[in-house]
């Protein structure tokens, strides 16, 4: 089943290129530092990072999915390491070990192809949508006991969706006439059924569905715990490189950086030492056209790049 699904790495070239620092005088010059790919997926970004290093340097990546972790499992190279772990674990590296972190945020292709894994809501399957399938419970186990209070603001934060209230309401009275819903087609059409309104060219269930998938993942806290992670692991000069592929995502990495690239003033000690900045925000770039036409699913991610300092 490995061959099936298909994944194509966005910003490729880009990400990679910006993670490493090859010197000025001699880019080819393969580097001896310690990297990590926090999100290994099909491994597009990991083997291009180990065709640069030289013999001394060293890959960990990591990866939920116990699918990526089998494919990982392909690359046998000494200087690689996988772990089937969310990439919060960074933090366990020890401190300032590390020339570069990488993160490419969400699912993979192959995710989201497979009904099986209860992704999408294209064609029917499973309602799953753990990256994880070893522990945690699935959206359809959450579903079947949820309130519908806790429904409605995990579809409104996590979806922004306007008819979470509906929609929540809705799950729970299909629930209390016709016994949980426990496949993604009955999902998509449940939502199709109480959304009046449509985005032009969106399914109606796209917004409850990422919901779920953010949610049942805790995606946005493990992303939060692995950027402060981030910082104790990088050494002096490090970088840190993040594709995001939604706004709320894009909103926590942007502010992350921000907030770390500032002197920060004690109002109460107004005369003592500003605590010093940890990062300084190199740059944000996004696919071009030529992959995104070349690639659809790269159009929403952003790339933002910042690099450790010395404090
Ligand atoms: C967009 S794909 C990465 C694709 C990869 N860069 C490539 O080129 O093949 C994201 C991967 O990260 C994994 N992932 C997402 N969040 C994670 C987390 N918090 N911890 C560990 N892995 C995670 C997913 O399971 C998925 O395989």
């Amino acid at each position: 089943m490995q061959t099936e699904w298909k994944h194509t790495t966005v910003l490729l070239n880009e990400a990679v290129d910006a993670l490493l620092q090859h010197p000025d005088d001699a880019p080819d010059q393969p580097l001896d530092g310690a990297y990590v790919d926090a999100t290994f997926g099909r491994g597009g970004h990991s083997r291009l990072i180990l065709s640069r290093l030289s013999p001394a340097g060293r890959l960990t990546a990591f990866d939920k999915d116990l699918e990526a972790i089998a494919e990982a499992g392909a690359i046998a190279d000494a200087r690689f390491s996988i772990r089937h772990q969310g990439f919060r674990h960074l933090g366990e590296l020890p401190a300032g070990s590390v020339a570069g972190v990488l993160m490419d945020l969400g699912i993979s292709s192959p995710q989201i192809d497979n009904p099986a894994r209860g992704f999408s809501f294209r064609g029917d399957g499973p309602l799953d949508m753990r990256m994880d399938t070893t522990r945690g419970e699935s959206v359809a186990q959450w579903l079947a006991d949820a309130d519908v209070d806790s429904i409605a603001e995990v579809i409104r934060d996590y979806g922004e969706e306007r008819f979470a209230g509906q929609i929540a309401k809705a799950i729970v009275a299909r629930r209390q006439e016709r016994g949980a819903i426990s496949s993604t087609a009955e999902l998509a059409q449940l939502v199709a059924d109480t959304v009046k309104t449509r985005e032009p060219g969106q399914n109606p269930a796209t917004r409850t569905f990422q919901a779920f998938r953010i949610f049942i993942n805790a995606e946005l806290e493990e992303l939060q715990q692995a950027l402060e992670a981030s910082l104790d692991v990088l050494q002096a000069g490090g970088r840190l490189v993040v594709i995001s592929f939604h706004s709320l995502e894009d909103r926590i990495v942007k502010q992350f950086i921000a907030a770390h690239s500032r002197e920060v003033y004690d109002r109460r000690a107004p005369f003592a030492q500003p605590k010093a900045m940890k990062l300084k925000s190199l740059d944000r770039i996004k696919p071009s056209a030529a992959e995104v036409a070349a690639n659809p699913r790269s159009r929403s991610a952003i790339m933002r790049v910042a690099q450790r300092t010395a404090a």
